[in-house]
């Protein structure tokens, strides 16, 4: 077999002093349209030009509005959905040129979490063999161990192991997404891929399945991405956010820096739009209006209908994501210009 030679990527690594795990460049990713108002044959494109890296043990969170790109970002990244152009490399090896039963080996290292559990997990299987099943399909237990190593994971996730008898549905929704955790977790992954793992649980419960999560981290050394809707929900929990807007990434940054300045307007207005006591400073823009077709993004930067700064220059080229500010990355034009001006004068 010949050894592909893989020149580096471009997306800078985001801590240059861990090993990358995950790291994709150029993810574009395109739908023929469903039928509807713009007819049969129409393609949206839910990427357009993603970069992404994932250092090992780093918690990443993804987020934007519905509709910008994120499950699908998610569902690439996992090689579930091929990208229509870019590529994907997972601890060094290019997903899209694996033999299919690496492809399925590399699987296990890589799992996802789904925002709803009830239509992930099956009503008639005992939870317990729904979470043995991939200890069982990837050999990581004899079938006698399995069901010692099951109590084991429901057990780190918060559940009673006395329970594994039991269906689906005699647990709340918390315990069932914390079931679909462990379910997640038996195969032993490098990196948990959770989307939206608590945009359907009551806000009370939101927390205590965010808090698992971030247990589980420390105690597991898990690499995770976690996908949101609501900037707030991954403010504690994760080291980077990458804010996507119809496609593409317009802002990255380390958690508390994002939070403390958030540079893009966009990043600012989904600050401001979510209610919370943590209120940014500068985060003054409302965000108004509904996010444009993905079918027919505007020209330029894709949020400049929507964005307070805009300028004519805004409509002509598609931004960059270009450094700024230590581990940070920005998509706009008007804000670089001010930072760099800012720069000046420091
Ligand atoms: N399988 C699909 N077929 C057609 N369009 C799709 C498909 N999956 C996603 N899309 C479209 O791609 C865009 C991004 O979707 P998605 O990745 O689900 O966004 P998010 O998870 O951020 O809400 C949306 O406009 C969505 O309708
Ligand atoms: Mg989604």
């Amino acid at each position: 077999m010949t050894a592909h030679i893989i020149p580096p990527l471009n997306p800078p690594l985001p801590f240059p002093d861990r090993a990358p795990l995950l790291r994709a460049e150029g993810l574009t990713r395109g739908f023929k349209g469903r039928g509807g108002l713009l007819g049969r044959g129409h393609e949206v494109l839910a990427l357009r030009g993603v970069d992404f890296a994932l250092a090992r043990g780093e918690a990443v969170g993804v987020v934007g509005e519905s509709g910008c790109g994120k499950s699908t970002l998610a569902r690439v990244l996992l090689h579930l959905t091929p990208a229509s152009a870019g590529r994907v490399l997972f601890d060094g090896q290019d997903l899209a040129r694996l033999p299919r039963r690496q492809l399925r080996a590399l699987r296990r290292r890589m799992q996802l979490v789904f925002q709803d559990p009830f239509a992930s997990l099956d009503p008639r299987r005992s939870i317990g063999d729904q979470i043995a099943d991939g200890i069982l399909i990837h050999h990581l237990a004899a079938p006698a161990e399995a069901q010692a190593r099951v109590a084991d994971l429901l057990a780190q996730v918060g559940l009673d192991p006395a329970h594994a008898g039991r269906l689906p549905h005699e647990f709340s929704g918390g315990q069932r997404q914390r079931i679909a955790i462990a379910r997640a977790l038996s195969t032993d992954p490098d990196v948990l891929v959770a989307d939206e793992p608590v945009s359907a649980l009551d806000v009370s419960v939101q927390a205590q399945v965010v808090n698992l999560l971030k247990d589980l981290r420390t105690r597991l050394g898990l690499g995770l991405i976690f996908i949101s809707h609501d900037l707030h929900v991954v403010r504690h929990l994760c080291d980077r956010v990458v804010v996507m807007y119809l496609g593409r990434v317009v802002e990255e940054a380390p958690a508390a820096a994002l939070f403390a300045q958030p540079r893009h307007p966009y990043t600012q207005a989904l600050l401001a739009a979510t209610p919370s006591m943590h209120a940014a400073p500068g985060a003054r823009a409302v965000l108004s209006g509904e996010m444009p077709s993905p079918a027919n993004p505007p020209s330029g930067c894709a949020f400049r209908t929507r964005c307070a700064r805009a300028q004519p220059a805004c409509a002509e080229a598609l931004p960059e994501l270009l450094p700024a500010g230590p581990g940070r990355r920005l998509a706009c034009p008007p804000a670089l210009a001010d930072l760099a001006h800012g720069a000046a004068h420091a």
